[in-house]
């Protein structure tokens, strides 16, 4: 299929008028794809609250029961909004969880996406293939990496820059790797209220006991300190002991957290007195979200090895690790692998992705979104007892309150705004698609002022 104007205006495949056979939605038109996503009207679906029950019962009986979902089912999105069964419109401050930084259904992304599609979507890595190169190249271009290695998720990028670091360490410390019997600096430093996924290698890593005693024993030689503390990571990072230290440069999960030059720069210096790699988790707060292409950016700081994934290819599963040469230059072909990653379908998308979010005008437009976001919210909630404070950088600000937030999520939610938690759950977390206008900032300030003010 050819991928014209026509099909990006809704007049061919998919954009019918006629209730979608796939999901059964009565659709409007998609904008062109230069036009600035306009609010469509989506008719509810016939039977939208029976559809909505059956989606929820049957996904109480067919899906393991590990995610808490609200009654609640969206069955499309355009721009930076999502709609239910019933048609509602919701404005989309959370975008997947950081992830879906260019909106809802973007025409360049939706194009890149089905021409892709169309010529070639997965080979594995045993072949070379056009996209992921090209995007590497783009990746290294504008970081201060030498080389990328590609995984499918945060928690993948994780567990590769963790391997990356002990076998660096191995390397360094001049022993033959592949020797079972010898022994090298393995310890991993990580900082409180961190979340670097859930598989077991980053999961030894994350703050949150939660999540990893069920599952003990996890990653051996993980060691957490307190964040900001930089006396505290100088007890632990040693000459011999330690192979990487992991650090979010804005913590997300944790709370919306900007780390500082001060810190990040110590442990700079820290990592290279001990010969570890300093790792920057930028999963969350990378690609944009903080008004830099990179949040190391926003410190001067670089690290040895950076992770990525959420926002990269706008809602397709990628990861990857940025590194530097001699980084790479410890690993050897079959040290570390995977089947999907980095495939011409998601690389393709990424691509498209990074071109935009670069571009200098894209990254001031979200530094000053966040400001107006930011000083918009501490003045209507200026002397609310429940707020104890509005932090962030561009696009990823936390509410901290002296409640649980879930409340303030449910209610948002009522009232057509999604919003997520973070930290302790008394974290209102706005993380929206970077695309965002003045407008929608105004909308989403208004209604969280109104309910906060109510608590
Ligand atoms: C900073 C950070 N690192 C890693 C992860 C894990 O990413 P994923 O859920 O894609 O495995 C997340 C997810 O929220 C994250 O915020």
């Amino acid at each position: 299929m050819q991928v014209t104007a026509g099909f990006l205006q809704g007049t061919a495949l998919h954009i019918p008028s006629a209730p979608c056979q796939r999901c059964r939605h009565r659709q409007a038109p998609r904008p062109s794809a230069t036009a600035a996503p306009a609010r469509s009207s989506v008719e509810s679906i016939p039977n939208a609250t029976q559809f909505t029950n059956d989606i929820i019962a049957d996904e109480k009986q067919y899906i393991m029961q590990t995610y808490v979902r609200p009654e609640l089912v969206f069955t499309r999105g355009e721009g930076a909004r999502l709609y239910d069964a019933h048609g509602k419109e919701y404005l989309d401050f959370a975008a997947g969880i950081a992830v879906n930084a260019l909106g809802h259904t973007h025409p360049q992304w939706l194009q890149a996406v089905v021409e892709q599609a169309e010529t070639l979507a997965h080979t594995s890595n045993l072949f070379h293939s056009v996209p992921q190169v090209r995007l590497a190249k783009k990746l290294v271009e504008l970081s201060f990496a030498d080389k990328v290695f590609y995984a499918n998720s945060g928690t993948e990028a994780n567990e590769a820059a963790i391997k990356f670091c002990r076998k660096f360490a191995r390397v360094q410390a001049g022993i033959d790797p592949y020797d079972k019997a010898a022994e090298a600096p393995y310890e991993m430093v990580s900082f409180s209220n961190s979340f670097h996924g859930r598989t077991l290698g980053a999961l030894a890593l994350t703050y949150k006991d939660q999540y990893k005693t069920p599952f003990s024993p996890i990653m051996p030689g993980a060691l957490m300190v307190p964040y900001m503390d930089l006396d505290a990571a100088a007890a632990v990072i040693k000459k011999g002991k330690t192979a990487g230290v992991i650090v979010e440069p804005v913590q997300g999960e944790g709370g919306i957290f900007p780390a500082s030059t001060a810190f990040l720069g110590g442990l700079r210096e820290l990592c290279d007195e001990a010969g570890a790699l300093l790792v920057f988790d930028e999963v969350q707060c990378g690609l944009g979200r903080t008004g830099k292409l990179f949040g190391y950016q926003n410190f001067g700081v670089e690290p040895d090895i950076l992770t990525l994934a959420k926002p990269l290819a706008g809602g397709l599963p990628i990861g990857a690790a940025l590194v530097k040469q001699r980084v790479a230059d410890a690993m050897a072909p079959g040290d570390h692998g995977s089947t999907f990653a980095g495939n011409p379908l998601v690389t393709a998308a990424a691509d498209v992705v990074l071109d935009i979010i670069a571009q200098p005008a894209f990254l001031e437009r979200v530094l000053s979104l966040g400001e107006r976001l930011r000083s918009q919210l501490r003045q209507a909630l200026a002397g609310n007892a429940h707020v104890k404070e509005v932090r962030g950088l561009g696009l990823i600000t936390g509410i901290q309150l002296d409640v649980m937030a879930g409340d303030v999520v449910q209610k948002a939610r009522d009232q057509g705004l999604i919003v997520i938690t973070a930290g302790k759950g008394d974290v209102v977390r706005l993380v929206p698609p970077l695309i965002i206008t003045e407008a929608d900032v105004d909308i989403a300030v208004s209604i969280l002022a109104e309910i906060i003010n109510g608590l």
